[in-house]
């Protein structure tokens, strides 16, 4: 476990602008201190590298580096992977299982996603970081101590959820000690030639040494100009392809085009959300379906304003696409076998001709 070797290091922080330039400064002095840092950022957007960066700088390197999703495990899975059980501690608990916490102990926990982070377990979080590490693993009367470094990331604006009442502001304190932002890509476009040239190279190595051509001028000056909704994750997404494919203009056009479909749908969304008071659809204020009622949920509510959304944006893609529905499934990146099964799922049906 405290082999080197044997914990997977990250990439360097690729990058020329101010903002990544301010970034790699903050890991330079915070990584020898192991105060509590929280790195924000949209998704796809590099947390987990300055995590990973930040854990290879500190005098940790070679410790554990653990890392845990809030936001993929119900509230009581995610308890008992964090702070671990005794045998018998609830049903189906036949062994003694350490957390995550305790595994990091010396090293690093990264607590992906805690903007998810149920308000209960929050609690018992705060708890564990006043304590210096010190909790009780379940059904266990006994204390254990992790000296554990924790870096959180998210890509919620915690302070919004704080005032929401989905955040406790005491634990965004204790955690938020040190706060790294990174800007989106399309607000540092600077970023882009560098990322490729760095990325080029990866892939050649990971495609068996192929020489790979890098995109020309020409194409990476679009590319700086395209808006990155999904980040570097999307970027690498979108370079490999052109790397196999070799296509890159049609490539290009491809994301232009979904890049003004999904602006166009952002505009329709929003006037349509306004003028059909889309709540009162939602919430069908005297039914079934009605906050006073029994079988009322925030998860249905949620449930039937994404079907909604889904419904609309997917009826959009497909007329404008004149139901092509390999072209449609393309621009909404997702499979043509997804595309299919929600067309029937969410009840869309062609225009009649
Ligand atoms: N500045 C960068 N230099 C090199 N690689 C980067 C950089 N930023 C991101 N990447 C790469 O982009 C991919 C996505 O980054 P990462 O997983 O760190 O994003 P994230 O913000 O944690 O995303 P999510 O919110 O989805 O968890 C990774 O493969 C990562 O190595
Ligand atoms: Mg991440």
């Amino acid at each position: 476990m405290n082999d080197p070797s044997k914990t997977k290091l990250g990439p360097p922080i690729v990058g020329v602008s101010k903002n990544i330039e301010r970034v790699r400064e903050l890991i330079e002095h915070v990584a020898g201190t192991g105060l509590n840092t929280v790195v924000f950022g949209e998704s796809g957007v590099g947390k987990e590298v300055v995590a990973q960066n930040l854990y290879q700088k500190s005098p940790r390197v070679g410790k554990p580096f653990i890392k845990i999703n809030c936001a993929a495990l119900p509230e009581g899975l995610l308890e008992s992977e964090l702070f671990g059980y005794e045998r018998g501690a609830f049903t189906g608990a036949e062994q003694k299982k350490k957390g995550k916490f305790q595994l990091a102990h010396s090293g690093v926990l990264l607590l992906d996603e805690i903007g998810d982070m149920s308000l209960p377990l929050q609690a018992k979080l705060l708890h564990v970081l006043q304590s210096g590490g010190e909790f009780s693993p379940l059904g266990s009367e006994k204390e254990v101590k992790a000296d554990t470094w924790v870096i959180a990331a998210t890509n919620h604006d915690l302070k919004r959820d704080i005032e929401a009442g989905k955040f406790r502001e005491d634990l965004y304190y204790r955690l938020n000690i040190i706060k790294i932002y990174l800007a989106p890509l399309r607000e540092r476009p600077e970023d882009i030639p560098p990322l490729i040239n760095f990325y080029v190279k990866e892939y050649s190595q990971m495609l068996n040494n192929r020489n790979l051509e890098k995109p020309s001028p020409n194409v990476i000056e679009r590319m700086c100009k395209y808006s990155w909704p999904g980040n570097v994750r999307e970027l690498q997404n979108v370079l490999k392809r052109m790397l196999v494919l070799g296509d890159c203009s049609q490539i290009l056009d491809e994301l232009f085009n979904s890049e003004k479909i999904t602006a166009t749908q952002d505009g329709a969304a929003d006037s349509s959300m306004s003028q059909h008071a889309s709540l009162t659809e939602i919430i069908d204020l005297e039914g079934a379906n009605s906050p006073d009622s029994q079988s009322f949920s925030l998860k249905t509510a949620k449930k039937k304003a994404v079907e909604m959304v889904e419904r609309e944006i997917i009826s959009h893609v497909l007329e404008k696409t004149d139901w092509n529905r390999s072209k449609a499934s393309k621009i909404l990146k997702i499979s043509y076998k997804t595309l299919l099964y929600k067309i029937s799922d969410l009840n869309i049906v062609p225009p009649e001709k």
